[in-house]
């Protein structure tokens, strides 16, 4: 027998409940959500709604409206993370993180001239939250962090950091790819402002879902446009994300 020790990359097998919903849609539904008022569409449309509502409860979000899907939790990174950046921003972040975040952060330098400081950790792999709050400076439009690494999964302490943050007026986002259905985490108790998830780790779904919640409040700029709706000619109105 096999042992499968690859969770921290995606978590397998995954539950029958899981393929018993993906089969009954794909075998009963088929339709397109948001895309058609017919029957099909509708419940379509009402499964996706349950799920933002399931994911508010797990996650301590009171904001269903706000909650976004994604193709995974580096397209909800860099949504998130270039559509708040501006040029000349300086951004904190840990010394973990994975590549979906340190890779963006890297093209913005390049970009638009973004500063960042990665605060280091401990030998045992924690963030002190002192060392952010001592690397805050004015242009500071950002914090960033893992809540657990992907290499270390030491849980740092984003809720000290983000008592830090909102002191200080600055968004806290934090990366819940390896935490989201595996540890305790809850938006509003641990001063999020800007959650990140992924589907196929810890909450056991299919690869191809992610997610991002967003507070109220928050302009995030698109990092793609499309969607539904007659009014064609429209622009997507500025800081709405579609
Ligand atoms: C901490 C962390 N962030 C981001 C990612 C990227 O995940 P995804 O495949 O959902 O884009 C991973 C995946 O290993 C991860 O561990």
């Amino acid at each position: 027998m096999s042992v499968y020790l690859d969770n921290a990359a995606t978590s397998f097998p995954k539950p029958p409940a899981v393929l018993e919903a993906i089969s009954e849609y794909v075998m009963h539904n088929g339709s397109n959500p948001g895309r058609g008022s017919y029957t099909q569409a509708r419940q379509a449309a009402e499964l996706v709604c349950e799920t933002r509502n399931l994911l508010c409860e797990l996650f301590g979000f009171n904001a269903a409206d706000s909650l976004i899907f994604t193709a995974n939790v580096t397209e909800a990174l860099n949504l998130a993370i270039r559509g708040i950046v501006k040029p000349g921003d300086h951004v904190i972040t840990s010394s973990l993180e994975h590549n979906a975040v340190w890779r963006c952060l890297k093209l913005l330098e390049q970009e638009l001239n973004v500063s960042i400081t990665a605060v280091p950790c401990s030998k045992e792999g924690f963030t002190d939250p002192r060392h952010v709050e001592a690397a805050i400076r004015p242009e500071t439009s950002l914090v960033v962090f893992t809540h657990a690494s992907n290499v270390l999964g030491t849980i740092q302490p984003v809720r000290e950091i983000g008592g830090i943050t909102r002191r200080h007026g600055i968004l806290l986002l934090v990366d819940c790819a390896q935490t989201a259905g595996a540890c305790p985490i809850h938006v509003a108790r641990d001063n999020i402002d800007i959650l990140a998830f992924t589907g196929h780790k810890g909450l056991l779904g299919p690869m191809g879902i992610g997610g991002l919640l967003i507070s109220p409040g928050i302009e995030i700029k698109p990092l793609k446009v499309g969607g539904t709706g007659r009014d064609s000619l429209s622009a997507p109105s500025k800081g709405r994300v579609v």
